[in-house]
């Protein structure tokens, strides 16, 4: 039998039922003849406050040895709270250790890290494998799972199909250059040949960890209609940036028979679906949030559900820009790519609110968007959020065979190892749009915390990956 999680037991109405409950120690308090410890098991932000009467049940040697960190398991009944600011406690008549934690250090174990009530993120980072033991973690990390299942409602209930789409790929799918490379050659005896001779290689050509799923989703979508990838994917960039990982989790939704306006509509529906489900089922976490991270969390995401999406072309977007060229570092021009500067001040000063651009210059953006008639654009959008900038990245998709060809002719692109791509456009080819939208911004989003590293459990970046 599974012993009940404190979530479940703080429901329970107090009515001194017999009660075993396990988790690990936060705080304990003591008293002349009291003592009081604060029991939490990562089910909730709340913990169950345990009393007990020290004398009476002669429990003084375990009671000093269960300090902060230490696992135990109390019993007791549970019994209305004559304190204030809760409303049950477990009246405990018996503690056993299961794992203690030293508040102090012993010899071979230095004393459990987390003895004071608040660290800095920088010292959790350091220590990634016990900071889900704080609050911050505990619930990033229960908002993070329920935000995972609720994208699966969401595409489920539209009549997506989820696919698992590839993690070693021979294409790179955003020509972005930034693959990390997947081989079995053994790199750690100097090279005779050069160039490497990647027949030789376990695939018989060089692989690497996707940067996207979209291509292969694309084959599923000309066939299933709609259909979504959500899994890890992989950037060798060196951009050391509060919102950029090598490691990151990604939503690609495909609709066939679908244009850019489609498209839109079905970013901006996903995510309002994303945020409220955050509000109803996340109250306490974002409560939690909204006090330490980020005043007015709430709020803004109320009103975020309840306002429609701005939509603007680039070719607008830095108009607005120049309007006020000499506010950024970077000089916004037209053929330029927007940076975080120009995100925000377009999100927060100019549109105060979310923002869809749309219709990018084409030299900017990945070579399977759909060429606009003007032959200088495609039909790219990128969701741009305040304090964030861009969330979403999506775009129609070239579906002319010709077209596309050309294009990946002009970005000096090898077609062989596309050619199931192009197939697409060969056999019963069909407008399709699609986008991805970055989970763990998502996350930073929906919780204010302004360190990508800080909403996913081990986060990889350059020079980062100890555990
Ligand atoms: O804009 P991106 O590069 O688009 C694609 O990869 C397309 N294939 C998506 C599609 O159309 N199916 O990435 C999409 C989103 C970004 O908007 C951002 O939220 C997130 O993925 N993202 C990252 N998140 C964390 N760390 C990184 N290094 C990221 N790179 C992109
Ligand atoms: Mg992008």
């Amino acid at each position: 039998m599974l012993f009940p999680l404190i979530k479940d037991v703080l429901s329970f109405p107090p009515d001194s039922r017999k009660l075993t409950v396990r988790g690990w120690i936060r705080t304990k308090r003591e008293l002349k003849n009291l003592v009081f410890i604060e029991l939490n098991d990562g089910s909730s932000l709340r913990g169950l406050q345990c009393a007990f009467d020290r004398d009476v049940h002669k429990l003084a040697g375990i009671l000093d040895e269960a300090g902060t960190g230490a696992s135990v398991e109390i019993e007791g009944i549970l019994v209305s709270s004559p304190a204030a600011g809760q409303e049950l406690e477990l009246a405990s008549k018996s503690i056993r250790l299961i794992g203690p934690a030293p508040s102090e250090s012993r010899p071979g174990i230095p004393a459990y890290p987390l003895q004071k009530k608040r660290h800095s993120l920088d010292f959790l980072r350091e220590i990634a494998h016990l900071r889900p033991r704080t609050n911050t973690f505990a619930a990033v990390t229960r908002l993070r799972s329920r935000l995972a299942f609720a994208i699966h409602q969401f595409f489920q209930r539209n009549g997506y199909q989820y696919i698992h789409t590839p993690i070693i790929t021979a294409n790179d799918a955003e020509g972005a250059g930034a693959m990390f490379q997947v081989t079995t050659l053994n790199l750690e005896t100097p090279r005779t040949s050069s160039p490497v001779d990647y027949s030789q290689d376990f695939f018989g050509r060089k692989t690497g960890l996707t940067v996207s799923g979209q291509l292969e989703a694309e084959t599923y979508a000309a066939a299933l209609s709609r259909v979504y990838t959500f899994g890890p994917t992989f950037r060798a960039e060196h951009s050391n940036t509060t919102r950029h990982l090598a490691e990151f989790w990604m939503v690609e939704p495909e609709t066939a028979f679908a244009d850019l306006d489609d498209n839109m509509n079905l970013a901006e529906e996903f995510l309002k679906f994303l945020i409220t489900t955050a509000l109803e089922d996340c109250g306490e976490e974002l409560a939690f949030f909204d006090t330490h991270y980020e005043k007015g969390l709430r709020e803004n995401l109320e009103t975020l559900t309840r306002s429609p999406f701005t939509r603007v072309s680039y070719t607008s977007a830095i108009a607005e820009l120049e309007k006020n060229a000499g506010a950024f570092e970077f000089k916004p021009a037209w053929g330029c790519d927007l940076q975080s500067e120009h995100e925000r001040y377009l999100t927060e000063t100019v549109f105060r609110g979310p923002l869809i651009v749309t219709d990018y210059p084409k030299e900017i953006k990945a070579f399977y968007m759909k060429l606009n008639d003007d032959g200088r654009t495609v039909r790219a959008m990128d969701v741009l959020v305040p304090r964030l900038g861009e969330i979403i990245g999506g775009s129609q998709r070239e579906e002319h065979l010709e077209k596309l060809q050309t294009r990946m002719t002009e970005l000096g692109m090898n077609t062989t190892g596309y050619q199931w791509y192009l197939d697409l456009r060969r056999y019963g080819t069909t407008p399709h749009s699609g986008f991805g939208l970055g989970f763990e911004r998502l996350i930073q989003y929906l919780t204010g915390m302004t360190n990508i590293r800080d909403v996913i459990p081990y986060p990889r970046t350059a020079g980062q990956a100890e555990y």
